[in-house]
């Protein structure tokens, strides 16, 4: 059997995160420079699946990792959609240029990519629906309760404009735009904010569900703004997201220095991106000024920047 590779783009949240796990609209774009990739080749004369990821310090074989493991499970249910009960040996590699719990995706992005090198490995490839739906049962390893947009937008490799529960749409962009991304260093995981933000909602439920309100109404507003290439007010609707979020309780003194470095430098709007409180953040710019913007970035604590353009 020859080896095979699979590789999936991180991602990045533009407008709607939190507000997206009650229901409202959020918009994300795939990240194509940095990417999660699985290569699966044959042990010949061997026994059982090993599975190593360097960046995590994994290597063991798939036995060894208990049930809820994000990687087994993602292994686990391939097997079960293609139906093989006794895989022949095989060892899988992973690696991942996509930060760890920063918010672009890296564990859903893990996961697609497993789910098609091990599905193409064993010479069938799984239609995207499954590969999705696998993946958003691996992210709620991660999360908890995951809206499934992560999942979503890398398994379709295309931005999309996602409604919890609702068949997937995906966005005309007009005309490309770019962003830079800035990342404070500071991991985040994102089941902590989620569950932060669900105690606040409980605790108080109107002032939570308005600023849900107000979030998925910014997200209305910004499909059309990117539909018809309006950077303009697409800048601004961004500030007020942000502003949102920190209302939400889940901005961090890192993604605001971030934010508002971005917007001395020139950015026409700024906001934290993913589960917040730490992890990535976001900046709309003309192309000419995203290095000044980047270096800002970098001047105001951020340990990397990527400058990357939004496309179709
Ligand atoms: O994986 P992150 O950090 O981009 O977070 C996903 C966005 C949230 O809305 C915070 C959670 C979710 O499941 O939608």
């Amino acid at each position: 059997m020859p080896a095979t590779t699979a590789s999936a783009p991180g991602k990045v949240i533009l407008f709607g995160e939190h507000a997206v796990v009650y229901g409202q609209p959020a918009i994300a774009v795939p990240v194509n420079k940095v990417q999660a990739r699985a290569v699966v080749a044959a042990r010949p004369g061997q026994q059982g699946i090993q599975i190593t990821a360097p960046d995590i310090s994994l290597n063991k074989t798939i036995k060894d990792l208990p049930l809820d493991h994000a990687i087994s499970r993602a292994i686990h249910l391939t097997l079960e959609a293609l139906g093989v009960s006794e895989p022949p040996a095989f060892a899988i590699k992973i690696t991942s240029t996509i930060p760890l719990a920063s918010g672009l995706g890296s564990g859903a992005a893990v996961s697609v990519a497993v789910v098609r090198a091990v599905s193409q490995f064993l010479g069938r490839q799984l239609p995207a629906e499954t590969v999705n739906q696998i993946t958003f049962e691996t992210e709620k390893i991660h999360h908890g309760t995951p809206s499934g947009i992560d999942n979503t937008v890398i398994t379709f490799n295309r931005p999309v404009y996602f409604i919890k529960d609702r068949p997937i749409e995906t966005i005309e962009i007009k005309q490309p735009f770019t962003i830079v991304i800035g990342d404070t260093g500071k991991p985040s995981p994102t089941a902590i904010a989620v569950g932060d933000v669900r105690k606040n909602y409980q605790e108080n439920p109107g002032k939570y569900q308005a600023l849900f309100d107000a979030c998925g109404k910014i997200a209305g507003n910004a499909r059309w703004s990117i539909e018809e290439y309006r950077l303009q007010s697409l800048g601004p609707l961004m500030n007020d997201n942000h502003n949102l979020l920190v209302e939400m309780g889940v901005s961090s003194p890192e993604l605001d220095r971030l934010v508002a470095a971005a917007r001395e430098a020139g950015a026409m709007g700024a906001k934290l991106s993913g589960g917040g409180r730490g992890g990535n953040m976001i900046a709309l710019t003309l192309p000419d000024k995203a290095y000044k913007i980047a270096g800002a970035l970098l001047s105001a604590g951020a340990n990397n920047t990527i400058i990357t353009e939004v496309r179709p």
